[in-house]
């Protein structure tokens, strides 16, 4: 994936590792560093040769070096190194995190800055960025994200991996009030998130109803829960940074429709714009990576001593 610094995706190359993973119900650590291995020379090149391109053409290298599972960080970082110093290139350590929080401004021509909902399989919480390596968090979920919120309900229900399309798809059409999840914290005031609560109430429902479930209506009232939480938090958000004009999501759960019209509903009645990241940018992908090594180099954030891969790495 090579992104240039006039905005332009010259290639976006996913191995995705979805298919293999949905034989397990999930990520296996072990098994998806090993894809890693197998699959990143030849995205790399296949990377370059969607761009016609070369590696002489290339003037920066990013890596992701953390916050993930770090069997896969390690591959990914590891070769990165490898292939800037055997090309004597600049390097930059990207940080995942950082990558979902500015991929919104490749696409979408939004200026520092804003309130951003960084919502993902590892992580959920509101942030004000105010630009690269500037992040102030607002709050953050005390438990599960929302993503594996998604993720384990969508395996209660069968509907298999990852959980957030399959719950979405379902919720299409649903009635939202036909089950009580509860909305928790949203009497608090303060940014936080807490989403086990609503996984046991699913876990309770599935077990009372059983075969008569209706799944539609389970997604979708499972679904409304999630956005509710949202945009109770974010509200809290808002009224503590009125000095902030955009609102913007990111992260694998921005590619939720149903959350990504609600919270323009939000950013319209508070005079904000709003601004999530294309569909195919939001979940993990490489040029999110390339953008946000952009982004750091043109602040001069760059490798001057060498970086571990982390396993953990809060903005
Ligand atoms: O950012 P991401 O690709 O990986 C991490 O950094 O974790 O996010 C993956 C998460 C998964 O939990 C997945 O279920 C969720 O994003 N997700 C969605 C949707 N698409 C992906 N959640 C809700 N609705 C979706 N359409
Ligand atoms: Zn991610």
């Amino acid at each position: 994936m090579i992104v240039d610094s006039d905005k332009n995706i010259l290639s976006h190359t996913l191995y995705s590792q979805i298919p293999e993973m949905q034989k397990f119900g999930g990520v296996v650590p072990e098994l998806a560093a090993r894809a890693h291995i197998l699959a990143i020379d030849k995205i790399v090149k296949q990377a370059l040769n969607d761009a016609t391109l070369t590696l002489s053409d290339i003037d920066i290298i990013a890596g992701v070096a953390g916050p993930g599972l770090i069997g896969g960080v390690i591959v990914g970082w590891e070769f990165a190194m490898g292939l800037a110093q055997s090309t004597n290139k600049q390097l930059i350590a990207v940080n995942h995190l950082e990558a979902h929080a500015l991929i919104p401004r490749l696409t979408n021509n939004i200026e520092f800055p804003y309130l951003l909902l960084l919502a993902s399989g590892g992580h959920t919480q509101i942030l004000i960025v105010r630009g690269a390596r500037q992040y102030e968090l607002l709050g953050e979920t005390l438990d599960d994200s929302a993503g594996e919120a998604f993720d384990k309900a969508a395996k209660m229900l069968g509907l298999g991996y990852p959980g957030g399309p399959a719950i979405e798809e379902h919720a299409i059409g649903g009635d939202p009030s036909a089950y009580q999840f509860p909305r928790p914290l949203c009497n608090q005031d303060n940014c936080n998130f807490s989403f086990s609560g609503i996984k046991t109430a699913a876990r309770t429902i599935l077990n009372k109803e059983a075969e008569q479930i209706n799944i539609k209506n389970f997604c979708a009232s499972f679904q409304q829960s999630v956005i509710d939480c949202i945009i109770n938090r974010l509200s809290n958000a808002i009224a503590c940074t009125p000095e902030i004009k955009t609102l913007v999501i990111a992260g694998g759960v921005a590619a939720n429709l149903a959350i990504r019209s609600a919270m323009e509903k939000l950013a319209t009645d508070n005079d904000m714009k709003f601004a999530a990241p294309e569909l195919k940018l939001c979940t993990d992908n490489g040029v999110m990576a390339a953008w946000a090594g952009i982004e750091n180099y043109k602040i001069g954030n760059i490798m001057t001593e060498p970086v571990a891969p982390r396993p953990r790495w809060p903005l």
